[in-house]
């Protein structure tokens, strides 16, 4: 069984450090993967508005309520902003949606989901990925607005009533980033939101989070990517610190992550990985280095819009490389 762990927001609320992540959990899936995740005792459940799928998780949550006798308060619930509702005037109204699609009242986390606005005209539902009109790209490439900056966004981000969103962070956002917004507001994200598994340690980021009380959230733990590319669950050194572990691959993953009092979502559809992934295990000082050094051997960060995603997003965003030859890049 999970051992419960929380941490403390900068806000004073507590975080449950293992969560539920809801990413490419697909309609007709996700609902009982939500309902199986609370049943088996998760807390802390990630959502966001361009999954699409926040309508039928609403009845998993409703379930969860009245079949389960679990109460809201009990839960941490988190979504997000997404790109094409960055203008600052329209900020307030995509928490009332992301609200009315969940159901609920309010969120115990509220996310900027990444350090972009896209072209935010027509129907956001309609068209989560506006394009340009004219791309020599194959799969297209988004509209990338350069007129919104993430300080006006982050401005209209901490207007937000209290009651509706009891905390604020991000998501994607860079050292740099998270500067830019603490210099020109006063007021520190929560928490921020980052790709982080065994092969991407972001030491410098980590650092930096813990110095300014912004605590981290590690999404694809696990190394989940669009690229096709094998888990981390598969990886020989994770393999070998599991079997000594008598643990599996997955566990030892989300112990690891746990370290220095970050939370981690695994996602799963699968009923048997869901409960399989909320039995906590601890590792010793000796096992999280193995973990490390695989970070320090082969780094690699598997989620780059520039790169991975379909339509391309033609911004630089990480600073990576891979994303070098983009024409845009975050606004501060
Ligand atoms: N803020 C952001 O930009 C951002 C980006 C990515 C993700 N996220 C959030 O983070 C969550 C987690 O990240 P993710 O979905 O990218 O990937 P992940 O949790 O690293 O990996 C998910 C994959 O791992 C498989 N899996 C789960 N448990 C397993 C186990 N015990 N053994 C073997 N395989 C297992 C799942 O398969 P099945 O589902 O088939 O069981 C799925 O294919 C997302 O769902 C989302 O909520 C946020």
């Amino acid at each position: 069984m999970s051992l419960g762990r929380t941490v403390k927001l900068n806000t004073g609320a507590s975080i449950p450090q293992l969560g539920f992540g809801t990413w490419q959990a697909e309609p007709g899936q996700v609902e009982a993967a939500v309902y199986e995740a609370l049943k088996a005792g998760y807390k802390h459940i990630d959502f966001a508005k361009v999954y699409g799928n926040q309508k039928e998780i609403s009845n998993a949550l409703k379930r969860a309520f009245t079949e389960l006798g679990i109460k809201r308060e009990d839960l941490f619930l988190v979504s997000k902003l997404w790109n094409s509702q960055h203008r600052p005037e329209h900020v307030a109204a995509a928490l009332d949606d992301c609200l009315a699609e969940l159901g609920l009242d309010y969120l115990d986390l509220y996310l900027v989901h990444f350090p972009v606005a896209f072209d935010e005209r027509g129907d956001v539902n309609q068209n989560l990925f506006p394009l340009q009109d004219k791309s020599d790209h194959p799969d297209g490439d988004v509209k990338i607005l350069d007129d919104i900056s993430i300080v006006d966004t982050w401005k209209a981000m901490t207007k937000l009533p209290k009651e509706k969103a009891r905390a604020i962070g991000v998501s994607n956002h860079t050292k740099e980033h998270l500067q830019a917004l603490i210099d020109a507001t006063g007021v520190t994200p929560a928490a921020n939101q980052i790709e982080r598994h065994p092969r991407l340690l972001q030491p410098e980021l980590i650092k930096f989070a813990a110095e300014k009380g912004i605590h981290i959230t590690e999404y694809s733990a696990f190394g989940n990517n669009m690229l096709g590319l094998p888990l981390l669950v598969q990886h020989d050194t994770v393999k070998e610190v599991a079997a000594a572990n008598k643990a599996t691959p997955a566990q030892v993953i989300l112990a690891w992550a746990q370290v220095g009092g970050h939370s981690v979502i695994p996602k799963s559809v699968t009923a048997s990985r869901i409960q399989e992934n909320f039995r906590e295990i601890e590792l010793s000082k000796e096992d999280f280095e193995k973990i490390e050094e695989i970070g320090k051997k082969e780094p690699r960060r598997f989620n780059i819009p520039y790169v991975a995603n379909k339509p391309r997003w033609p911004i630089n965003i990480f600073g990576e490389p891979e994303e070098k030859d983009a024409p845009h890049k975050v606004v501060v």
